[in-house]
């Protein structure tokens, strides 16, 4: 953001701590769209979908991974196979660290020049504040890695965070392959953009909050990228999604992982996947931790598989460099599927 002016925001956890019963003005967001509360017990679930029965090549599963894609842009994951202890020593870790001392968490915090470690970016002094604390940082490739955040990590958190975040880049991957799978495109044309993964962390604190229906945790917005890995860290309601027009939270099942599509892939699939707005909100009784990974190509250009473009079905979005996606949508203000609008083909 060159020559912007960049307002670096305070911590809400230490805000919250204080014991404040009225939240200040900057926070106040009030009028989000309310979540669709039902009576019955008819609403609708989100689909779970069984990676170790993708794995032994189970095709009922495969189409409901097409599916859950399809209608859903967002499924649960289970049996991921991602070690349960690596995960549990993660979760324990990620909680240590937001509960740090403020000076120590200080060395990780934000500059104006830099939006990986903690701390929320604003673009304008007058723009409203999320009600949560992130920590963002990139972790792949290797040579674009900050040189000192990661190394400044307390261990052993350092070293579970290494190891998830690669073990994260392969489930990824194996993702799309089965995605390619059930999509019956040429596993290389999608596969080969992935052989450099470009995947940043990012958790997410959202402390409890006074006012909880006046303020958001996170605004609405699809992730830009191909594929999102959610873990809900302890295991509280918060997070949303917006379905046919209508706000439905997701209930986090135990040692699953939350994934959803991203704009890329809508892009990537010529819009037969399709991303899904989501948001994050807050209560006043408990803190809320979630831990998510995004990923992207490296390099490489974003558009439409070819075998998914006939006279049928003309390619929906143009094919843009990963390098010109990317600045567009971090110059673009985050705002639901804006700049998927961007990159999409007008027809006259
Ligand atoms: C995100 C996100 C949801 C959550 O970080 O992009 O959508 O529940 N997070 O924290
Ligand atoms: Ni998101």
């Amino acid at each position: 953001m060159a020559g912007s002016s960049v307002v670096l925001a305070p911590s809400v956890q230490e805000l919250a701590k204080q014991g404040i019963t009225k939240v200040p003005e900057q926070y106040l967001q009030p009028n989000q769209d309310p979540v669709l509360v039902s009576n019955t017990t008819s609403l609708p679930q989100l689909p779970t979908i069984d990676f170790g029965k993708l794995l032994c090549e189970d095709v009922i599963e495969l189409e409901k991974l097409h599916n859950a894609c399809k209608e859903w842009g967002f499924f649960q994951l289970i049996n991921h196979g991602v070690n349960s202890s690596l995960v549990e020593n993660v979760k324990i870790g990620i909680q240590e660290f937001f509960n740090l001392p403020m000076e120590k968490k200080k060395m990780f915090w934000q500059t104006e020049e830099e939006m990986q470690g903690f701390g929320q970016h604003v673009a304008l002094e007058k723009e409203k504040l999320r009600w949560g604390d992130m920590f963002l940082v990139r972790t792949f490739p290797l040579h674009e890695r900050h040189p000192h955040l990661i190394p400044s990590i307390p261990q052993p958190l350092r070293d579970n965070l290494e190891s998830y975040s690669l073990e994260l880049k392969k489930l990824f991957v194996t993702i799309i392959e089965f995605m390619t799978k059930a999509l019956k495109v040429q596993p290389n044309e999608m596969l080969d953009l992935f052989e450099e993964v470009d995947q940043s962390i990012k958790m997410n604190y959202y402390p409890p909050c006074p006012q909880p229906e006046q303020v958001i945790g996170l605004n609405p917005h699809s992730d830009g990228v191909v594929l999102s890995i959610l873990m809900e860290i302890n295991e509280i309601q918060g997070l949303q999604i917006k379905k046919d027009g209508m706000w439905i939270p997701i209930n986090p099942l135990t040692n699953a992982f939350v994934v959803n599509i991203g704009d890329m892939l809508e892009v990537l699939t010529n819009g037969i996947y399709q991303s899904i707005e989501h948001r994050a909100t807050v209560n006043s009784e408990k803190e809320r931790i979630s831990f998510a990974a995004f990923h992207t190509p490296y390099k490489g250009d974003i558009g439409p598989a070819p075998s998914l473009v006939t006279p049928e079905t003309p390619a929906l979005f143009k094919t843009i460099s990963t390098e010109d996606y990317v600045n567009g949508y971090l110059a673009n203000k985050i705002n639901g599927k804006s700049y998927l609008e961007i990159v999409r083909i007008q027809n006259s």
